[in-house]
């Protein structure tokens, strides 16, 4: 994870860790025991949900843009190249808004629910967690132009992602995501040169050329649904799965290799980091105060 989020960042006083201390006071317990529920019969849950916030945010602010379906006038982002046949977890996203209406109806956003399911997913997979700011309000528009256009590539190259930032440490990917690095990496006809000759191996068995696209492979080989370090020693050890991940390393030069080094030799640095990064993420231009609504389902608005 790299935190760089200057470019984004705003100060909002408006979000507050104790927005819904009186409003909602057990908000966090409930999101807790759908997700833990979940999690029973689907380990990849919690990777589900930070990705769903990280794209939420990342396309015109945390606003629960992500979660709308197609309707009259309103083009999902879900169906955006980034995120179709990719994106997931919006069935647990529905059982938590509608456990969380049962306590407090109409008071807690789904750009909210996010943010904190985020949180507690990383909590699950072992991770450190943070105080999650809250506050935000629901998007009355969907923006899928912006999800084709904001959200980074995995075959991006260092300048498009160094702004951005990794989170790799658990989750899955699909081979046609990676593909390209195991046979024709750059239209060379050759692998990606910075693969570990192994674990190429392993990945061309996994993914064979002519093969299924969406066979998934995990993003971290050592430690697949923990929230740990070990993705930076999968760098240090060429077995980075996106090209977008073993680039921090592998890029002559680049500002990311001496992160990448202290991350892997400090779990608690990169634990301190990442919750940095989280805040900063999920401060990205939310609604708050009369903008937006409280939408009662977050697949529609009101
Ligand atoms: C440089 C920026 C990033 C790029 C290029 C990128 C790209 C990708 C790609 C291509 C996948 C695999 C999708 C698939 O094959 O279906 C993926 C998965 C994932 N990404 Fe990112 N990502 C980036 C940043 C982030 C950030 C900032 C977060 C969270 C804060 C994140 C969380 C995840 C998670 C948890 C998964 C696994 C999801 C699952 O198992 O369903 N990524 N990412
Ligand atoms: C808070 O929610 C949890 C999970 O649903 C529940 O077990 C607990 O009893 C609730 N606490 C209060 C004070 O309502
Ligand atoms: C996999 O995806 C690539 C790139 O999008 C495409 O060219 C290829 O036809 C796909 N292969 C299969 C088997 O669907």
């Amino acid at each position: 994870m790299f935190a760089v989020f200057l470019l984004f960042s705003r100060s909002n006083a408006q979000l507050s860790t104790t927005f819904y201390d009186r409003s909602c006071p057990n908000v966090s317990a409930v999101v807790r025991g759908v997700i833990e529920q979940a999690a029973q019969t689907d380990v990849r849950i919690g990777a589900k949900l930070i990705r769903l916030h990280f794209h939420d945010c990342f396309v015109d602010g945390c606003d629960g843009s992500v979660l709308l379906d197609n309707a009259d006038g309103m083009v999902s982002e879900k169906d955006a190249v980034p995120n179709s046949g990719s994106l997931d977890g919006f069935s647990v996203v529905d059982d938590i808004k509608t456990a969380v209406e049962n306590v407090c109806p109409g008071v807690v956003s789904c750009a909210d629910i996010l943010a904190i399911a985020s949180q507690i997913s990383v909590s699950l997979g072992r991770g450190q967690t943070w105080e999650v700011q809250l506050g935000r309000r629901d998007s009355r528009t969907a923006n899928q132009a912006g999800a084709n256009n904001n959200l980074p590539s995995p075959s991006g190259d260092l300048d498009n992602i160094i702004s951005k930032f990794s989170a790799h440490t658990f989750g899955r990917a699909r081979c046609v995501s990676f593909k390209g690095r195991l046979y024709n990496f750059q239209s060379t006809g050759n692998p990606d040169p910075t693969i570990d000759a192994t674990y190429l191996e392993t990945l061309r068995q996994t993914c064979p050329q002519g093969g299924d696209n969406n066979t998934l492979a995990n993003l971290d080989q050592a430690t697949a649904n923990d929230f740990d370090n070990n993705y930076f020693t999968n760098l240090q050890n060429n077995k980075g799965l996106l090209q977008s991940d073993q680039e921090l390393l592998s890029t002559t030069g680049a500002d990311t290799i001496d992160i990448v080094n202290r991350f892997a030799n400090s779990q608690s640095d990169f634990f301190d980091s990442f919750g940095q990064s989280m805040i900063k993420m999920g401060n990205i231009s939310p609604l708050t105060g009369s903008n937006g609504e409280i939408r009662s389902d977050c697949k529609r608005v009101n």
